[in-house]
């Protein structure tokens, strides 16, 4: 019998327990084992819980106890899951966890001392909820030379732009809702703004590219600048507004940025709609592969988290392989990133865009005061330098082909 410990009895802690109690008999098989969770550490008491007899408010109790082999760690944030993460691997206790946040600032560092320590730590649910993407990579792709990951890596953003291009509702309403229904997280503000998505290409990139790549140096914008008429141009063109995550080697050089998109309906991100999240990955020899599901929520995370828990369990004593070295990744400049972009201008400044852009796309949608149209590709830099010489740039919205 392998005892488990779990901290922070949340949405997915909880959610961890209720994954191993339901599927009990699943879950022992696979792991080859029976799985007990011993201890549920909270600082909260839970009167009522079929598992209230389980909790602990002290972490020494289960740092402590050698009978504990793996721990699921579902406190979120840096402290104290960094603290508590590095003293159980330090004693050879595996660390499963859905905590992006410490997967992306420590990964490395908390990679290496399960490695000094014969353990392991695993973070499949820290990327795309419930969808298996951090096993394929590391264990599936491996002779693949990954090049290219685009990612909607953000359930609430998604099920934002969702609302907006099906409703034409305005942003700040639609995120209001989204709140109400409990997808957005105590604060929007890593949805919206892109942080969230932006810790997880982290991860994921490292992960393919086996260096670190350090979530601070990626370009990130949220979704808060796009608005219903960004939209009225997109259904009339055929495309769709995504926040991507993205990062790609192009010629020897990384590029990592999480931005919103258009995309058309050739691309296989197109229909990935509401909380859903999806990732394609694209890889030398075998081309794109699509891994699509639920991006969040409490049982499909928690069952992320339960499938690493139990392949800690049938590799008690081992680690296995993850290709993240902590040596950091070179990201190459932002300006040298070449696009297409989607501009729109107030009519009077369109003969100016034109001047300045040549030949470009325009769309009519049908907009009074103002025309929408698609450029040619070029760099950020040089898109930079071009959009000065107009003046007022209504919106700009970069194309991913
Ligand atoms: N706030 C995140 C999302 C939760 O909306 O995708 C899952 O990481």
């Amino acid at each position: 019998m392998v005892k488990v410990a779990v901290l922070g009895y949340g949405t997915v802690g909880s959610g961890i327990v209720e994954v191993i109690k339901t599927n009990q008999d699943m879950v022992n098989k696979k792991a080859g084992d029976e799985i007990d969770v011993k201890y549920i550490l909270d600082l909260r008491d839970f009167p009522g819980d079929p598992y209230e007899n389980l909790v602990v408010h002290d972490v020494e109790v289960i740092l402590n106890d050698p009978e504990v082999q793996v721990i699921a760690e579902a406190m979120g944030g840096v402290e104290p899951a960094y603290t508590f993460t590095k003293r159980a691997l330090s004693s050879g206790k595996s660390v499963c966890t859905s905590n992006k946040e410490l997967v992306a600032k420590h990964g490395p560092e908390l990679l290496q001392i399960a490695r000094d320590n014969k353990c392991n730590y695993m973070f499949e649910a820290s990327v795309g909820g419930g969808i298996p993407i951090i096993r394929p990579l590391n264990a599936s792709l491996t002779p693949e030379r990954v090049d290219g990951i685009t990612g909607i890596l953000n359930g609430t953003t998604n099920y934002i732009l969702t609302k907006m291009e099906r409703e034409g509702s305005d942003f700040d309403v639609v995120l209001k809702e989204a709140q109400e229904k409990g997808y957005a997280e105590r604060n929007p503000e890593a949805d919206v703004e892109g942080y969230d998505a932006c810790r997880k290409i982290a991860i994921l990139s490292s992960l393919v590219y086996g260096k670190n790549v350090n979530f601070e140096n990626i370009y990130t914008e949220g979704i808060t600048k796009i608005t219903t008429t960004d939209f009225t141009y997109a259904k009339k063109a055929g495309w769709a507004i995504k926040l991507l995550a993205m990062s790609k080697e192009v010629d020897g050089k990384y590029f990592a940025m999480v931005t919103p998109c258009m995309i058309n309906a050739s691309n296989p991100l197109y229909n990935v709609n509401d909380v859903f999240n999806g990732i394609l990955v694209h890889g030398n020899t075998l081309g794109n592969t699509m891994y699509y599901g639920a991006g969040a929520g409490k049982l499909p995370t928690a069952s992320a988290v339960v499938s690493d828990i139990i392949d800690c369990v049938k590799h008690l004593g081992k680690t296995v392989f993850c290709f993240w070295d902590s040596e950091d990744l070179q990201l190459s400049s932002m300006d040298d990133s070449v696009k297409r972009f989607f501009v729109r201008v107030a009519d009077a400044d369109f003969a100016k865009a034109q001047e300045v852009f040549g030949d470009v796309e325009v769309i009519d949608a049908g907009v009074a005061g103002e025309k929408g149209f698609f450029t040619k590709a070029m760099s950020e830099k040089e898109f930079n330098e071009k959009s000065a010489q107009i003046g007022n740039v209504l919106s700009r919205i970069r194309v991913e082909e």
